[in-house]
């Protein structure tokens, strides 16, 4: 069942890619979804996880000064060029959860 359900969200994933909605583009943009992914793990936190766990100052203020020790071993690097960005991306993520 499990295996069957990681299929179907990977599939899911795997569609989002191919047509990314305004939302997501600015993830594309930034190139997040190297680290990031909608519901597989990679580097970086799902942002199905991001989304249930970070508020909207969390995520801006992950951007500014990067983030280390909430999610896993891996810390994030700030990402300084996406700062501008911030609200446009704290709202695609929160529409994941
Ligand atoms: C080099 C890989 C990498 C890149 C590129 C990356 N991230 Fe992350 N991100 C991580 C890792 C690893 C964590 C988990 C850090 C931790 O456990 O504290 C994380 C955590 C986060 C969080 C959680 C913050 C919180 O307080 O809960 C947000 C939001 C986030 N990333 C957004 C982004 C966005 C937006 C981008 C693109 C501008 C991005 N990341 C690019 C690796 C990356």
């Amino acid at each position: 069942m499990k295996k069957i359900l990681t299929a179907a969200l990977t599939a899911a994933a795997a569609l989002t890619l191919a047509a990314p909605t305004m939302a997501e583009d600015v993830l594309l943009k930034h190139k997040c979804n190297t680290c990031h992914d909608v519901a597989a793990k990679k580097v970086g936190p799902t942002w199905k996880d991001v989304a249930a766990k970070a508020s909207a100052a969390d995520i801006k203020a992950a951007l500014e000064k990067g983030v280390k020790g909430k999610y896993g071993k891996v810390p994030m690097p700030p990402q300084p060029k996406a700062v501008a960005d911030a609200d446009a991306i704290a709202k695609a993520i929160m529409a994941m959860k």
